[in-house]
C-alpha cells in the first residue's frame, strides 16, 4: 500500500489506512483528524480491522473490557499465545495476575528509584559532554533515551549486577530495529532474555533472596471466588520480558518526542527553561501531544453500535491513542504544545481501565527527572528534529536517532 499515490490521498476516493506506512510513522496526525471527522468508525478492509480515534470512544471502549477484551494482543494482528503477557489477558485471570505485579512492584518500590535514575540520567549526559563538548553533536537516543530506562528496569526488576551487561545485550537485540538483524536473531535473543529470567526465577526458588524476583515466587493471591493462585517460573519470567520491553522502549521514545516538541515550540521551552516547577505539566503535555505508545489492539466480544455503525463481534478494534490525545473534542487547540494546558485527568497515554499502565508513576518520574536535569545542567541543549531517522513499530512512536549538542555545563 503506498498513500503517496494520488487515489490514496488521505479520505479521497479509494484510500486504504495503511498503519505501517512511512508516512503514517512519521506523522499520524493528519490521519487520525480525517478519521475523527469523517470516519470515527473506520473499518480498514484489506487487514479486517475497526479505528476507534475520538477520545470519548477510545476512552469509554478501555473502560469497558468486557466488549472490547484484551485476548488477542494489544496489536492491530492477532498475537500467537497473548494470554502469557498481562496485555493479552482478560478477567479473571488478568486480575489476579496484576493484584500480583502490583503489590511486588509497588508505588513506592517505584518511587525510591529517584535517586537512582538521577545519577545514571547524570552520567549518561555528564559521558557525552566529556566525549562530544559543549557544541559536539551527539545522537540523543542511543546515547541517552535508550540507555536510562535500561538501567532503570534493570533496577527496578532487581537484576543482579553480574547479569546486567547480558540483559542489556540481549535487551538490544530484542527491541533492535537494526535492518540487519533478522527475525530469527531477534526471536532467538527474545527466547535467550526468558531463559535468563527463568533460570534466575529457578535459581531464586531454591536460594531466595530479597528481591522482587523472590517477592514474586512467594507471593499467593486470591481471586473473587476465594482460589488462591501462585506464579509458575515460566509466568514469573513472561512478567520480567513484559516489564522490561513495557518499561523500556515507551520511555526511549517518550524522552526524544518531547525534546523535538520542545524544540518546536521554543517559546514553551524558554517557559520551562525558567520555572522547572512546571516540569510534571510538561511531562503530561509531552505525552498527550505525541503518546509513544499510539494504539491498543482489542478484540469486541459482541456486536458494538457506535455513531451509525456495527462493528460485529469477535472483530479486531484498534483504539487509536493518538487520536484521543488529538482530539480538539478533549484539548482545545489540540496540535499546539502548551505546557500550561490543563489536562483531562482521564489521560489515554497510559490506557485506562483494567490495563492502565503499570508503570505510570516510574515513566513520568524518568522523563521528568531526564528534563529536569537537561534544564539545570545543560541549559543551552539543542535538538535538530529535521535531521532524525525514523522507524515503523508496530505500536509505539518515535524516532530511532535525533542529533543533540548540549551547549555549556551551567
Ligand atoms: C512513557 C512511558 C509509558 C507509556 C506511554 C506506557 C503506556 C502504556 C499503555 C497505553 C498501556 C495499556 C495498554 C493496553 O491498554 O492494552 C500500558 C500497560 C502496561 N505498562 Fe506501560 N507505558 C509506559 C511505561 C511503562 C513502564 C516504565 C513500565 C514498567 C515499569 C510499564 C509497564 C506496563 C505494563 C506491565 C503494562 C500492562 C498492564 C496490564 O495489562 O494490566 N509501562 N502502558
Amino acid at each position: 500500500m503506498a498513500d503517496k499515490d494520488p487515489g490514496q490521498l488521505i479520505g479521497q476516493p479509494g484510500y486504504i489506512f495503511d498503519p505501517y506506512s512511512l508516512d503514517f510513522a512519521e506523522d499520524p496526525y493528519p490521519t487520525y483528524k480525517w478519521m475523527r471527522d469523517e470516519a470515527p468508525v473506520y473499518h480498514q478492509p484489506e487487514m479486517n480491522f475497526w479505528v476507534l480515534s475520538r477520545y470519548e470512544d477510545v476512552w469509554k471502549a478501555h473502560r469497558d473490557a468486557a466488549t472490547y477484551s484484551s485476548k488477542a494482543g494489544p496489536q492491530i494482528e492477532r498475537m500467537e499465545a497473548p494470554g502469557l503477557v498481562l496485555l493479552g489477558k482478560d478477567a479473571p485471570d488478568h486480575s489476579w495476575a496484576k493484584a500480583m505485579m502490583t503489590k511486588v512492584f509497588s508505588r513506592e518500590r517505584m518511587a525510591s528509584l529517584d535517586g537512582f535514575i538521577r545519577d545514571k540520567a547524570i552520567s549518561l549526559l555528564d559521558k557525552a559532554y566529556d566525549e562530544h563538548g559543549p557544541d559536539g553533536e551527539f545522537d540523543m537516543v542511543s546515547a541517552f533515551s535508550v540507555e536510562l530506562p535500561l538501567a532503570v528496569i534493570s533496577e527496578l526488576l532487581g537484576i543482579p549486577e553480574e547479569l546486567r551487561a547480558e540483559v542489556h545485550r540481549l535487551s538490544n537485540i530484542f527491541i533492535s530495529r537494526d535492518a540487519d538483524l533478522t527475525p530469527e536473531a531477534q526471536q532467538q535473543g527474545q527466547a535467550a532474555l526468558f531463559m535468563l529470567f527463568y533460570n534466575l526465577t529457578q535459581e531464586r526458588r531454591k536460594d531466595p533472596k530479597d528481591d522482587p524476583v523472590s517477592m514474586l515466587i512467594a507471593i499467593e493471591v486470591e481471586d473473587e471466588d476465594g482460589v488462591k493462585h501462585q506464579a509458575r517460573d515460566d509466568e514469573i519470567a513472561m512478567r520480567f520480558l513484559e516489564m522490561g520491553f513495557a518499561g523500556h522502549e515507551t520511555v526511549a521514545k517518550a524522552i526524544p518526542n518531547g525534546a523535538m516538541a520542545l524544540e518546536r515550540f521554543p517559546e514553551q521551552k524558554a517557559k520551562l527553561k525558567s520555572d522547572l516547577s512546571l516540569i510534571q505539566r510538561a511531562v503530561q503535555e509531552i505525552l498527550r501531544f505525541d503518546p509513544p505508545s499510539q494504539l491498543q489492539g482489542r478484540l469486541t466480544t459482541k456486536d458494538v453500535e457506535l455513531h451509525g455503525v456495527t462493528i460485529p463481534a469477535d472483530a479486531r478494534v484498534m483504539l487509536a491513542t493518538g487520536g484521543a490525545t488529538r482530539d480538539p473534542r478533549a484539548f482545545p487547540n489540540p496540535d499546539v504544545f502548551d505546557i500550561g494546558r490543563d489536562m483531562d485527568s482521564r489521560t489515554v497515554a497510559f490506557g485506562y481501565g483494567v490495563h492502565k499502565c503499570l508503570g505510570i508513576h516510574l515513566a513520568q518520574q524518568e522523563i521528568a527527572i531526564a528534563f529536569e536535569l537537561l534544564f539545570s545542567r545543560y541549559p543551552d541543549w539543542k535538538v535538530f528534529p529535521d535531521r532524525t531517522t525514523r522507524a515503523v513499530l508496530s505500536n509505539v512512536r518515535g524516532v530511532a536517532s535525533l542529533p543533540m549538542v548540549l551547549g555549556k555545563r551551567a
